[in-house]
């Protein structure tokens, strides 16, 4: 197999000319030939001004390269698309396969033997490890790492449960604009993912517990000093993979590595998109990710991670109190830890030689933790046949079984043009319910599930309502909140057929969710029903034609995994 430089060359129909051509760009380019038969680690950097979660990523590639000459390597930084939560629109998700696609094409287009992938900010680790494993190049992840806690007028503030909890406190009355202002300066006070138990800390948790990264990687901060020796260390690795063709995130994404991320899942309390990613992730080596099993194991899972929002912590207090090996060690009954790391060791050889100081707080014992189990349920019924989601460690219990009549919103436009109307016929019993925010709906299924209280009832105090849509829900979010309800409206999915007064009876603890209305009455509705119009051309087009439901990941159809040609190379390329 050709390595380096030599490798995946340019079709003239003449090889040596094709290497002489390559050779003499990168000569214009100041390399010299010694340099250039060295192998080569490409370094996957995603610094973007128009994403301020990775404002570091510039740095830590520079360190990433650092670590590749020093184990005798030569680095190649090289750009993807960029995806920021806050500057997507309408939705990052929307651009989640399409940055997945770009970084499956470049590792499998540049001549590279291995590849660092820089991640952090939500979409764009669950992307590199989409991409990475359908390319199956060697690959190892460091992400951006998480940002310092803010601190304002005594209290510690995090990106973005506390962005929520004073949007809400200013929406209700309880907070006017210049203290809501003063606050603001202080809620992300650093580059970085933001640094409660949302989808980034989330999914750098799973990365590093999938075994994407050398341990720690997935919590020291942003800012410090440590996420630079990782990054150097993460080059000095990328070699040695460069050099023994391995390990491929094939060989690291089993259905035991899987199991072990539903475990974390649970007991971090993480975000609910986490459940989506994964099923991408494991679409991509041809694994079916298994929400029934997810939900067993949050029976038997506690939470133990005391992070914001379900928690009081921060991701710098989970690195200081022992990071994920820490947890790792916790959960050690219900892991397999003879699942591989890139790093070359098992996650029961990083548990035995990691050190035994663990933060009680923070990191919490089995036997007192956060919350006692069942951090997130699957639900099955006649609303979402093939399920739904509920976080409900980030639930209102009294609210977690309940029935009342819906409210129905049928899409974000229209959510946004009533919910605080004055003459909304609503009560707190209500249902409120989104439609046509789906992966199709929206199109790119946003973070629109946490519908906001109408003002007439947050102004008079309340906090929480059960609200269900085909929607996702930010992991920094809270709220007795039921999302990814699938086949999603757009689909035809039941939630089209709801009406308002509808009765809606949400049984939490029996993981069921239903709409009362008889089978004659929904055909009835049914048989008027009309999908909506697609998207005349384009990206969007090519996403609502081929974007599977949430409980397949959202990925794209012709995505899935194909089987593999004798080479290892995908079938059909
Ligand atoms: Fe980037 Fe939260 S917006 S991690």
């Amino acid at each position: 197999m050709k390595r380096g430089l030599r490798s995946r060359l340019a079709k003239y129909g003449d090889e040596e000319f094709a290497l002489f051509l390559r050779r003499g760009f990168l000569k214009g380019a100041g390399y010299t030939d010694e340099a250039l038969d060295r192998p080569i680690v490409g370094i996957l950097s995603t610094a973007s001004d128009f994403n301020p979660c990775h404002g570091t990523a510039g740095r830590l590639a520079e360190k990433v390269a650092n670590g590749v000459r020093l184990a005798g390597g030569l680095p190649f930084v090289f750009p993807t698309i960029s995806i920021h939560e806050a500057f997507s629109f309408p939705t990052s998700m929307l651009l989640r396969n399409l940055m997945a696609m770009d970084t499956e094409e470049m590792l499998r287009a540049l001549p590279l033997d291995s590849a660092v992938l820089i991640g952090g900010c939500d979409k764009t680790i669950p992307a590199e490890l989409m991409g990475a494993i359908s390319a199956d190049v060697p690959s190892i992840v460091i992400p951006v790492g998480p940002m310092l806690a803010g601190r304002h007028e005594g209290a510690r503030l995090g990106a973005c449960t506390d962005c929520r909890r004073l949007w809400a406190a200013f929406r209700a009355g309880a907070l006017d604009e210049a203290a809501l202002n003063r606050a603001h300066d202080q809620l992300m006070p650093t580059a970085g993912t933001c640094m409660v138990m949302g989808t980034a800390t989330t999914m750098a948790t799973l990365a590093e517990t999938l075994g994407f990264t050398l341990p720690g990687a997935a919590t020291a901060p942003a800012v410090s000093s440590e996420r630079m020796r990782l990054a150097e260390a993460t080059g000095a690795r990328a070699v040695e993979m460069a050099k023994a063709g391995g390990p491929r995130p094939r060989e690291l994404l089993t259905k035991a590595a899987l199991r072990n991320a539903s475990v974390v899942l649970q007991a971090i309390s993480g975000s609910t998109n986490g459940i989506v990613h994964l099923a991408a992730i494991a679409g991509r080596a041809g694994l079916s990710y298994d929400l029934d099993e997810l939900d067993r194991l949050g029976r038997e899972v506690p939470v133990l991670v005391n992070l914001r929002p379900a928690g009081e912590h921060f991701a710098p207090d989970f690195h200081a109190g022992g990071g994920v090996p820490a947890l790792w060690r916790r959960l050690q009954g219900h892991l397999d830890l003879s699942a591989r790391t890139v790093g070359g060791e098992t996650l029961g050889d990083v548990v035995a030689r990691w050190p035994a100081y663990v933060d009680e707080d923070v990191i919490r014992p089995l036997d007192n933790p956060v919350v006692a189990g069942e951090a997130i349920a699957v639900l099955k019924g006649s609303l979402a046949p093939q399920g739904a989601v509920i976080k409900l460690a980030a639930a209102t219990p009294a609210l977690c079984q309940h029935e009342g009549p819906a409210l129905v919103f049928d899409s974000l436009d229209d959510l946004e043009r009533r919910i605080d109307d004055p003459a909304l016929d609503v009560s707190p019993d209500h249902v409120l319910v989104l439609r046509n925010a789906g992966p199709v709906g929206a199109p790119g299924m946003p973070e629109a599930g946490a519908l906001p209280i109408p003002k007439k009832l947050a102004s008079k105090g309340v906090k929480d309502m059960v609200r269900i849509s085909d929607a996702r829900m930010s992991g920094t979010a809270f709220g007795t909140v039921v999302l990814h309800a699938a086949p999603e409206a757009a689909a035809g999915g039941p939630l089209a057929l709801v009406r308002n007064g509808d009765l809606i009876r949400l049984d939490s603890r029996g993981r069921r969710l239903d709409l009362l209305v008889d089978e004659a009455e929904l055909a009835r509705r049914r048989s008027q029903w009309r999908p909506p119009e697609k998207p005349a051309r384009g990206y969007a087009r090519l996403y609502v034609d081929h974007v599977t439901q949430a409980s397949q990941g959202c990925d794209f159809d012709f995505l899935a995994d194909v089987g593999r040609s004798a080479e290892g190379a995908p079938q059909g390329r």
